[in-house]
């Protein structure tokens, strides 16, 4: 049987850092209730505006190559995960894949929100599993600051810039992705959503002045959702394959809130040292997150090492991916 393995990883952020003590002097927040409600101290924000996301993502891209040791004409297909594209169409995909010299691929943007990457592996499991293709990149990456309105604490307090990209290769191994369940549930759009800009709401002077090109998000529901979601498609995962707390190495959890994390390590019967995390530091990267964790913790991971993948967000979407680790880590990690 032939399995997608992640066979390489690699992230990118901007470099420029926003902490909370900055954000006081923008919105009526402090440092305090940031940390205690969502576990976020700092995130990274794409100052220069000449920059969109898929200049963010090259980068990462490049690296993946470069640490695999293969070149972009080698990709077959890349799968963007984003909801900050750098314009409705072209994709983002195919300005990457232009950027990079990946001129044998083809590829599209993956619209799932916060689960874009974990949609986005699975989705691209299935080209490397019918033996199609060989190489195909999958990346999660947003720059939500270029979306979130400055005077709405409940939201530009969350979020920040980057993400990453894995790639996918055959391996007749018992290792890569052995598993995984997603869900969508489309009537979530109305608590979480962005409605400028579309075909429903084309940009206008309305749509500017009523603020409809930035992230709406009804806080307490999304959280009631997310916490439930990702709780339950992780202990779904684990039952389908026959998993223990005690087997799993690492939780891998989309970084939305700490505490929706640690609801669904709890659930899970996972300690905090099994749990991947970096909220901290990042903030909420929306599809960005998870690559950027694997990328983080990639000196850590070993052949064999089960993960649990999960994710919830915007759609809504939510999923559980069961990955088992392809490479010793210890020889590429940062
Ligand atoms: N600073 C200070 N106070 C704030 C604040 C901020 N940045 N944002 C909101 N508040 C206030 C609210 O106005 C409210 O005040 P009130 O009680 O006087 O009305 C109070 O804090 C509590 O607000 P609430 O929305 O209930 O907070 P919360 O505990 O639910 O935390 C979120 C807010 C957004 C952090 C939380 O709901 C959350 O993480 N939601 C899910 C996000 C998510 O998972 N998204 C998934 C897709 S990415």
């Amino acid at each position: 049987m032939i399995r997608a393995a992640i066979t390489a990883v690699a992230g990118n952020l901007p470099e420029t850092v926003l902490s909370n003590k900055d954000l006081e002097k923008i919105v009526d927040t402090t440092d305090e209730w940031i940390i205690t409600r969502t576990g976020i101290k700092e995130r990274r924000i794409e100052k220069d505006l000449n920059k969109a996301t898929s200049d963010v993502a090259v980068p990462a891209v490049l690296e993946l190559c470069r640490k695999r040791g293969i070149s972009p004409e080698e990709i077959d297909l890349l799968i963007c995960g984003t909801v900050t594209p750098d314009m409705m169409f072209p994709s983002t995909s195919n300005l990457i894949c232009a950027k990079i010299g990946a001129k044998n691929a083809w590829g599209f943007d993956l619209t799932a929100a916060c689960s874009g990457f974990i949609f986005g592996i699975s989705t691209g499991s299935q080209f490397i599993m019918t033996g199609k293709y060989k190489k195909v990149v999958v990346v999660g990456i947003d720059l939500m600051t270029r979306i979130l309105n400055w005077e709405d604490r409940s939201t530009c307090v969350i979020f920040g810039d980057g993400g990453g990209a894995v790639l996918l290769e055959p391996t007749e191994e018992e290792v890569g992705i052995m598993d995984f369940v997603l869900h969508a549930d489309g009537n979530g759009g109305t608590n979480l959503n962005m409605r400028g800009g579309g075909s429903r709401f084309p940009a206008s002077h309305d749509t500017v002045e009523n603020k409809m090109h930035y992230v709406y998000q009804e806080g307490q529901s999304v959280f009631k959702h997310a916490i439930y979601s990702m709780a339950e498609v992780s202990a779904d995962i684990m039952k389908r394959n026959n998993l223990k707390a005690e087997d799993i190495t690492w939780l891998v959890p989309h970084q939305a809130n700490k505490r929706i994390v640690d609801g669904t390590a709890n659930k899970m019967g996972i300690g905090p040292e099994k749990v991947m995390m970096n909220i901290e530091r990042y903030g909420n990267t929306t599809a960005g997150t998870i690559p950027l964790l694997l990328w983080d913790y990639e000196k850590q991971l070993k052949k064999g090492d089960n993960l649990v993948i999960s994710a919830f967000g915007g759609g809504f979407t939510w999923g559980s991916v069961f990955v088992k680790w392809a490479y010793d880590g210890s020889k590429y990690g940062k």
